[in-house]
């Protein structure tokens, strides 16, 4: 039988981790079964529960249930605790381990990209879940700042006060999205404004070499300021695939080429 793996949501309809991970398992030569799996919003529990005990090897989890994984963990990665959030279960030895291997996706995405993290000013738009993940891989793989901008100042400072508890030596700031200005070598849109598709404002004192947009499939407010400033811009694409092989490596013990996999995202400028 082949080895069950899946990714649980709600909603899930829009998923490609299933089609990410049939095509790593093709390259690496592995065979599996991966599956969406459409999870009550207040039944995440009992759907990973029988999940696993159907044979189930490994779960991704994607919104809204990330902080529910955490929560369910027995063991979990220093960097899924920083972020709070798991989007990798299995089992070992009994306990239910987690991971996140959204930030790291990310340093994948950006180093595939040619674009220079080794000391960078990055500048992270948001300061919700989407940040909170990328935060401790960004500073691993050796930023040498990190600007976290919020709409909302009192997030901003709510969720770097929450960092530097446990890690008081990091370069953190924060500012209020308005009041931004300077020049920073990467800006990485990490609100929720291309989702749902409101406006998002960038004051024009502030300057940027690269763009990377966490959202992927739809132009942006973001990528088209990018544009209008001939700055290169990438949207999230790259970083779905970076996490899943991440998670990939977790389950199976090999990695695919993320270069291998970038088919071409529609609105990369
Ligand atoms: P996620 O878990 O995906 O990060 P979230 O926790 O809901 O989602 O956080 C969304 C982030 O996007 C927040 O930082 C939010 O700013 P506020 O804290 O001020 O609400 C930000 N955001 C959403 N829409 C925005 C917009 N139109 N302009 C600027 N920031 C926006």
């Amino acid at each position: 039988m082949r080895k069950k793996f899946a990714v649980i949501g709600h909603p899930i309809e829009h998923s490609r981790s299933p089609e990410l991970h049939h095509a790593f398992a093709a390259k690496m030569g592995i065979e599996l079964d991966y599956q969406k799996r459409l999870a009550a919003q207040d039944g995440f529990d009992a759907s990973i529960d029988a999940f696993f005990a159907d044979q189930g090897q490994g779960l991704n989890v994607t919104v809204p249930f990330k902080e529910q994984a955490f929560a369910r963990c027995d063991v979990v990665t220093e960097r899924a605790k920083i972020a709070q959030a798991v989007n990798t279960l299995w089992y070992q030895d009994g306990l239910l381990h987690g991971d996140n291997t959204d930030g790291q996706g990310l340093v994948a995405a950006i180093t595939a990209l040619a674009w220079p993290l080794h000391n960078a000013r990055v500048l992270i738009l948001g300061a919700g879940g989407a940040t909170r993940g990328v935060i401790y891989p960004l500073f691993q793989a050796g930023v040498a700042q990190i600007c976290i901008a919020n709409r909302t100042y009192a997030r901003a400072l709510h969720l770097q006060q929450d960092i530097l508890q446990h890690y008081p030596d990091l370069a953190l700031d924060i500012s209020e999205i308005a009041a931004l200005s300077g020049h920073y070598d990467l800006v990485i849109n990490a609100t929720s404004a291309s989702l749902s598709g409101a406006a998002l404002q960038l004051p024009a004192a502030l300057r940027f070499d690269y763009a990377y947009e966490m959202a992927y499939g739809k132009d942006s407010d973001f990528l088209a300021l990018a544009r209008q400033r001939q700055v290169p811009a990438s949207d999230g694409f790259s970083m779905l695939v970076g996490q899943a092989i991440e998670a990939f490596e977790i389950w199976h013990g090999c990695r695919p080429e993320l270069q291998d996999f970038l088919d071409a995202s529609p609105h990369n400028p």
